[in-house]
């Protein structure tokens, strides 16, 4: 049972483990490199600001597929064990469970870039070369009949890669 001399008790200790930790940091890790900050300093703008140089094509981007990602993803992206990457609207008809997919939910190619180049292969983030990513995301680009099987991806044609869910977001800003 709890005693108001406890509870006071508590309180003290609590009050002197914060007076300590402003008094003086735990000091517990060390600062970041410039090199560790440059490594997740790659967040890439829907308008593709941000975007590396480099190029890939969805053949080259086939073949990174096929190597790095097809294991999770499936073959052509269909998808099992992990996420499908390829379909269309009717993945989303009414009285089924939703499955969006690159093709069907993402609105802007640049961020698939962006996600890519940062979290995926899930096993082996930040590995690929930016050539890579440019290339594994014109394949699934491809595969989802967004762009055409001979168009390179680079810095300056993935931000105008009109996706085809680009205008089902609604708009939040303030004031309205
Ligand atoms: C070890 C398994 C694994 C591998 C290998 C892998 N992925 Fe993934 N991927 C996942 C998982 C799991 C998710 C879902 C992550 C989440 O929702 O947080 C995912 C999500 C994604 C998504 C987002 C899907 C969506 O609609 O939200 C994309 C795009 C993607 N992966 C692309 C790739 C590419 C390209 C490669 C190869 C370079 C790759 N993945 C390799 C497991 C994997």
């Amino acid at each position: 049972m709890f005693t108001r001399n406890m509870v006071l008790g508590v309180c003290s200790v609590l009050v002197a483990w914060h007076g300590v930790a402003l008094a003086e940091s735990p000091n517990l890790g060390k600062a970041a490199s410039p090199e560790e900050i440059a490594s997740w300093d790659v967040s890439i703008g829907p308008d593709g600001a941000g975007l590396p140089p480099g190029s890939g094509t969805p053949k080259q981007g086939e073949q990174v597929y096929l190597a790095k990602c097809v294991a999770c993803h499936g073959e052509k992206g269909a998808g099992k064990p992990n996420d499908r990457l390829v379909g269309g609207q009717e993945l989303l008809a009414p009285g089924q469970a939703p499955v969006k997919t690159i093709g069907n939910f993402w609105p802007y190619a640049t961020t698939v870039f962006d996600y890519v180049r940062r979290a995926m292969p899930l096993n082996e983030p930040k590995s690929l070369r930016d050539d890579e990513v440019y290339a594994v995301v014109a394949y699934i680009l491809v595969l989802n009949g967004v762009i055409g099987e001979n168009d390179t991806m680079d810095a300056r044609t993935l931000p105008a890669v009109r996706m085809p869910n680009r205008d089902g977001f609604i708009r939040f800003s303030k004031g309205r």
